[in-house]
């Protein structure tokens, strides 16, 4: 089989994990990012196990600096990278006014100028060679208004209109690009971990598993899909009825009990994060 080169952020943990085996199983060697440099390392190995090639990246994704040795590392130790998947990405889930401005910039620099930068430093290799693709993992929590995500919304919104115009002007030229948009996610990340800290439980009508989000990183790129939604039911139809409707975000909120939820989880963050 003839293998093809893969950068994915978020590697470490949560989801990422579940993209780097798809991605494998794919035929693709890897590139693992993060800052957690043990965790990336034993993916790393249960990698190669299965046949892939996987290098180990630890790196702060809000450090320009090391934005540029993240690719040259890749490059140094893969060669081209044809497929990168800004994965890594998060939220410190306390209220807006209640963090300073540069934790509200550090939101918007991890999860929406970091996929631009890395996009944008590897896109003219991906365009000498005449083929890439770009995957960015963004998230519903924009359009539904959901509570306290002021910065992460308008990252993970912003992300979604770079994808399309990203995919418009460079697709003619064999560079294309993919966003898969996520609702609530069970069994790894960043809302089950808060959903066991809070000793609640996930109910599984309302999400969608880890390894659903991975299967659709997997289509977006063989089936070169513009946008991909993973949340349980008719996911582009709800998107679709959140952009005719801007208020039915909040009486979701209110009757599915995601503001009482989330109200309960700042009231946690502010007194263990002081
Ligand atoms: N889980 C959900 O329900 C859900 C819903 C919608 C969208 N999403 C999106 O899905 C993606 C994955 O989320 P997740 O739930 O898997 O999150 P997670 O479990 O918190 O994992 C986040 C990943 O990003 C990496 N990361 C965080 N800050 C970083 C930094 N400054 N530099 C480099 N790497 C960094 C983390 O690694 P280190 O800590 O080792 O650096 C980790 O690998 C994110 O973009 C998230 O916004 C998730």
């Amino acid at each position: 089989m003839n293998r093809r080169n893969a950068l994915l952020t978020g590697a470490s943990r949560g989801i990422g994990p579940y993209i780097a085996r798809s991605l494998a199983a794919d035929g693709y060697d890897l590139v693992l990012a993060s800052r957690s440099g043990p965790e990336l390392e034993t993916l790393a190995r249960e990698l190669e196990a299965s046949g892939a090639r996987a290098v180990v990246a630890v790196v702060d994704l809000t450090d320009d600096a090391a934005i540029e040795t993240l690719v040259q590392t890749a490059e140094r130790e893969l060669g081209p990278i044809d497929v990168l998947v800004n994965n890594a990405g998060g939220d410190p889930q306390r209220e807006f006014d209640a963090m300073t401005w540069s934790q509200n910039a550090a939101i918007v620099r991890l999860n929406l100028i970091a996929p631009l930068q890395l996009s944008h430093r590897l896109l003219p290799g991906m365009l000498r060679r005449g083929r890439g693709h770009i995957v960015n993992i963004s998230a519903i929590a924009g359009r539904v208004g959901f509570p306290y995500l002021e910065a992460y919304a308008a990252a993970k919104d912003g992300l979604i209109g770079f994808t399309r115009v990203l995919r418009q002007d460079y697709r003619a030229r064999g560079v294309s690009a993919s966003v898969v948009i996520l609702g609530a996610i069970r069994d790894a990340g960043q809302g089950q971990r808060t959903s066991d800290e809070m000793g609640t439980k996930m109910p599984k009508a309302a999400t969608s598993p880890a390894a659903d989000v991975a299967t659709a990183v997997v289509r977006a790129i063989a089936a070169d899909r513009a946008e991909a939604v993973v949340m349980p039911g008719p996911g582009r139809i709800i998107l679709a009825l959140l952009e005719l409707f801007p208020s039915l975000g909040a009486t979701l909120n209110r009757i599915s009990g995601a503001n009482r939820t989330m109200a309960r989880v700042i009231a946690h963050r502010r007194q263990t994060s002081g």
